[in-house]
């Protein structure tokens, strides 16, 4: 089995870990010749962004094929999923994939322009996440089938209108950071920057090629990058998922730190 994850604080990468298989960062592998993958089972673990794929996924899976007999695609969200997951079933499609298993799984958000780190920490417990983690599980173990649902015309009507405004999102967001006095200059962020969009060197300079994915933020030892707007200063990684993890799961070069 080949587990296909994309990651910035952990979530997905916990999820993909307790299915277990083949873990394969689709960063690392947008890195590699391969195109082609073959495998009985073929698994992608991805978070919801403004309810849809996050970008850098569509690109992965427009550049790769895919040979399984059993395909299944699992979700992360924060609060709400609307069309998320069924944009990736149309994704899937177009790469020829059935997907067999879908299905969302409600972790911590991690948004920081709309919510507090504190108050999506304390709402994690009713979440019941390593519960329905477990029903998943055993899901794709058993290669049980769920397609993907349909959704509702409000749900659909609000998912286009958020879909709209990602499409005004510019690379240049990034100009919505700032980096306080207390940045050591470690280079974290530029390690765990899936875009590659950061230098680090007497300052942190960010290039101008931002998928606002906020692993900067999130992953600064610091606490030291900033957002506009942001609802507090907490910062968010999943606590099964190490700061080490996140590098080897997006940067070019492993790293020991
Ligand atoms: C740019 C961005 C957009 C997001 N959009 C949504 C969303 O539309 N709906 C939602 O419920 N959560 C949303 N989230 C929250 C993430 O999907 C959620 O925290 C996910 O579990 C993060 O997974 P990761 O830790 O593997 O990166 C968004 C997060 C980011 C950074």
């Amino acid at each position: 089995m080949k587990v296909f994850y994309y990651t910035t604080t952990g979530n997905c990468l916990y999820i993909a870990k307790n299915i277990g298989g083949e873990l394969l960062s689709i960063l690392q592998m947008l890195k590699q010749k391969k195109t082609h993958f073959k495998d009985e089972v073929i698994g992608f673990v991805i978070p919801c962004y403004g309810f849809d794929v996050p970008p850098i996924v569509r690109r992965f899976m427009e550049m790769h094929s895919f040979e399984a007999e059993y395909f299944f695609a699992i979700m992360s969200y924060g609060n709400v999923l609307a069309a998320g997951l069924s944009e990736f079933d149309k994704v899937a499609a177009q790469s020829n994939i059935k997907l067999h298993y879908t299905n969302g799984i409600l972790m911590v958000d991690n948004y920081l322009p709309l919510f507090k780190v504190e108050d999506q920490l304390a709402k994690a417990p009713g979440k019941k996440i390593d519960e329905h983690i477990q029903i998943i599980v055993d899901d794709i173990k058993n290669k049980r089938e769920k397609p993907i649902e349909k959704l509702s015309a409000g749900t659909k009507i609000i998912s286009a209108i958020i879909h709209g405004y990602n499409k005004m999102l510019k690379p240049t967001i990034d100009k919505k950071f700032s980096v306080s006095d207390s940045c050591t200059h470690c280079g974290t962020c530029a390690k765990v920057c899936p875009m590659h969009n950061i230098v680090v060197s007497e300052q942190v300079e960010y290039q101008h090629n931002c998928s606002f994915c906020l692993a900067c933020i999130h992953n600064c030892p610091e606490k030291a990058i900033h957002v506009k707007g942001e609802k507090s200063g907490a910062r968010f990684r999943n606590e099964h998922i190490s700061l080490k993890e996140i590098i080897n799961a997006n940067h070019h070069v492993r790293q020991d730190l």
